[in-house]
This record gives structure tokens, sequence and C-alpha cells, in this order.
């Protein structure tokens, strides 16, 4: 440990611009991770620091998986790079084949992208390319939700409802309707789905459908548990009626299961968690445990045989694509991914040990700071009081957890929890007590 302390604090921080990041304080006391193996993390002053949050979500098998990075290694060695217009890999077809044995029936086929904001800008492309090939050139409006997050890319800040992703971005797409969020006073700390507001709220997709005509309605995109919004989990009834509205209007309803998907929910997508099937759906974390940057977005057989059968002979059908999209070290990161979920049945795992996890964090409620709490499956999220600058608390109380030994992310003065699958009750207990003592102790 000592070398990595050593070379790490010699080289400058200035020079790296850090993504979503304060880069003026970081920089003055930097949190560099330097190890990390199985659940924990190690800080460059020797610290050993447990992983709440999967370090994004995206790593639920737990960190330093051997099988992953050999696969990578070995693939590298064997064939780095293959362009994938016109030419393909082995790699991406057998990943393609293990991800829809994991799809709900009827979605089997995968688009590959590089990350979850280019699931979303590809989500949006294809919906256009879908209601195009059939002749229907009016459907251009798209609807998401106030505190939906769907990445940074311009499409995705289109349909962001988080006021700070937005507001310094004025050049986004138009014809874009927010329905209202799930958030609901009356479902405070209720476990699991709330048991209110549900058909009401997903009721705005349908007075935004005749507010401006539901044949001008492209798609709805939401995530079924908003995540980086600090998991809003939706009523009872909600994506019931959301699909509901959709077929009645021939609206495409897209789930953003970037978070959610592989086991998050305790099945493999939220779509099956809570029963409702989308036509469209993103992924990205979690796809490789977070060793290889990749995404996704898989279909409905019906959008893809649409618009490849309806394209000229002899033309490209879909005129989108990455230079990365299914690179071969990508792909094999994935399949020894769903090796290791397959092997270890990790989406079950997380099922049973649910219960631990949210009775555990449930406890937290005679917290004076705690306002609410969520969560669902292996995901929660505790609200504390905002101080006066709103989200300032929490970007204190994440450095001081770090400090601690617990990473969590923060979203404004919310903590998202959302451990590994493959965490033992023990790493339960050590989180909850750090985030006890951390919010206990806490003095703005
Ligand atoms: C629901 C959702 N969609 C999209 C994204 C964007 O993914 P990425 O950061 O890989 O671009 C995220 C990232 O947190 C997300 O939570």
């Amino acid at each position: 440990m000592a070398a990595a302390t050593l070379k790490v604090t010699a080289n400058s921080l200035e020079e790296h611009w850090m993504p979503f990041s304060q880069n003026k304080e970081f920089k003055t006391n930097p949190r560099l991770v330097v190890k990390s193996e199985g659940m924990y993390l190690w800080d460059h002053k020797g610290g050993k620091v447990l992983d709440g949050s999967s370090a994004l979500f995206n790593v639920p098998c737990g960190h330093g998986r051997a099988e992953i990075s050999e696969a990578v290694y070995n693939q590298l060695k064997l064939n780095d790079y293959t362009a994938p217009f016109q030419l393909g890999h082995p790699g991406s077809f057998a990943l393609a084949k293990q991800l829809t044995k994991l799809t709900p029936k009827g979605m089997g086929h995968v688009f590959f992208t590089n990350s979850g904001s280019e699931s979303i800008d590809t989500a949006i492309k294809m919906v256009y390319a879908y209601h195009a090939a059939r002749g229907d050139h009016k459907r251009h409006r798209f609807v998401s939700r106030e505190r939906a997050y769907h990445g940074v890319n311009i499409g995705g800040v289109s349909l962001s409802g988080m006021v700070r992703n937005r507001e310094t971005f004025p050049g986004v797409m138009p014809y874009v309707s927010l329905m209202r969020h799930t958030h609901v006073a009356d479902n405070k700390f209720s476990r699991g789905q709330g048991e209110h507001g549900g058909v009401d709220l997903a009721n705005d997709l349908e007075r935004i459908a005749l507010t401006y005509g539901a044949g001008t309605i492209a798609a709805c995109f939401v995530e079924p548990i908003a995540g980086s919004t600090g998991c809003l989990v939706p009523p009872k009834g909600y994506l019931e009626r959301l699909r509901e509205i959709c077929d009645k209007y021939g609206i495409l309803l897209v789930f953003d299961e970037v978070i959610t998907g592989f086991g998050r929910t305790g099945k493999a997508f939220a779509a099956q968690s809570f029963g409702v099937t989308p036509d469209l759906m993103t992924i990205a974390k979690a796809l490789t445990n977070g060793a290889q940057p990749m995404g996704g977005v898989i279909v409905k057989d019906e959008i893809y045989d649409t618009v490849v059968d309806t394209a000229p002979e002899g033309m490209i059908e879909f005129f989108h694509g990455y230079t990365y999209s299914a690179h071969p070290a990508a792909c094999a990161a994935g399949l020894a991914t769903m090796d290791i979920y397959e092997r270890e049945k990790l989406f079950e795992r997380g099922a049973r040990l649910s219960p631990y996890l949210l009775d555990s964090i449930w406890k937290l409620k005679d917290l004076d700071m705690v306002t609410d709490i969520r969560g669902y499956g292996m995901m929660a999220a505790v609200d504390i009081k905002p101080g006066k600058v709103p989200g300032a608390r929490g970007n204190e109380l994440q450095k001081r957890l770090f400090w601690n030994g617990l990473h969590l992310k923060w979203t404004g003065d919310t903590a998202i929890i959302a451990p590994p699958l493959v965490a033992e009750k023990a790493h339960i207990d050590e989180l909850v007590e750090t985030l006890r003592k951390t919010l206990g102790d806490f003095k703005d």
C-alpha cells in the first residue's frame, strides 16, 4: 500500500477535470481508491472502506473478480478489436443470446452501446425509427417524469427531470413533457411499493396524450424505480396503468433499467419483479460488473422486425452505432459476468437478503435527522433534513462516511444504499452501524 500512496500523492491532481464532482474541494483533500476487492475498497492512506453502493450500482458480484479480468485479458490477447459495422466477432452474438435468456418473453434483440447515456439516446432513435418504419410520422413527442435521471447525453438530458442536470444546458430536444414524480407524502416510510397515488400519477400520461393528441406521442420513458434521485419505488398500480395507457394510444413504453437491471430488484429485471413488460429496455450498469464500459438496448422482436424488414433491399436498416459498440473485451466481461450471476445464483441471493437489508435500514427511522426511508429489493434510500443549502449536508456526509469506512452514493440530501449482491449479513450490519454513527454524530 505504501508504494501506491507515494506514487499517487506525488502526482498532480489538477489536470483531470472530474465528472459530477466538486473539483476544487476534492483536490485539496482527495479520496483516492488504490485497491478494491470483494466488498471493500482501500484508500490512498491505507483505510479500508465498505462499498455500500456497489460503486455506482454496477459491481453486484463484488470487486476484483478474477473470472472477469481473465476473460478480458484472454480476449484482448486473441482479438483485441473488431470494427463493428458490417463485421462481427463471436462474443457479441454469444452475449446477446445470454441476455435474451434473462429478458421478459418476446424481448429478443439487443443493441450494444458503451454506457447508460448512450443506451438512452439509442432508444430514442429506435423509437423514431420504429414509428417511421410503420409510416407513422406524427409521433414526435416524448414523455418522461420529474426527478427522472436518464444519463447526460443530449437525449437523456432532454428527458431529465432533475433541475441541476438541465438548467445549464438549454439546447436540449424539444417536445418533451414531464409527468409528476412518484414521491408521495402519504407513502413516507412505506417499505416496498406505497399504497397511495399509483393510478392517479400514471394518469398524467393520459392527460399529456389528450392535451397534445395521443397520436403525437412517440414514447414514455421511466425508470421502474427512480434510482439516482433516491430510490423512488413505484406506488402500487403505477407501472400497470402506464402500460395500459401506452397500449390504448399506441405509445411505446421504455423502461430505463440501467440501475434496476441484473438482480437489483430480486429478479433479472424490474420488469419481471413488477410484472409489467415494456417495449424497450435500456441497460448498462452491472452488465460487466463494472470491469468494462458497456450498455445496451433490449427491444421487443416486433420493433426489430419492423425496422429491419421495412428497410430497402441492400441498405443498412438503422443508421446508428458506435465505434466501440460490442467491443470484444466488453463482451468477454459481460459473458463472464452472466456466468457468475448464473453460477452463484446472485439474483436469488439478492432476493433472499433484501428483507434483512430493508429491516436494518428501517431501524434508522428513530434518528432525528432522517425524514424518509424507501426501499425495494437490494436498494434503499435515506433522506436527511437539509441544511441551509440543499445538498450541502449530503456532500459533507458522503465525505465523513468515507473516512469512517463506508462508501455510499449520495444525491442531494439522500443516501442511496445498494450493496453488492454477494454481501453477507455482517456487511449490512457494518454498513448500518457506520451510517447510524455518522448521522448521529453529525453537526454542521
Ligand atoms: C437510470 C439511469 N439511466 C441512465 C444512466 C446513465 O448511465 P451512464 O452513467 O452509464 O451513462 C444512469 C446512470 O446513473 C441511470 O441511473
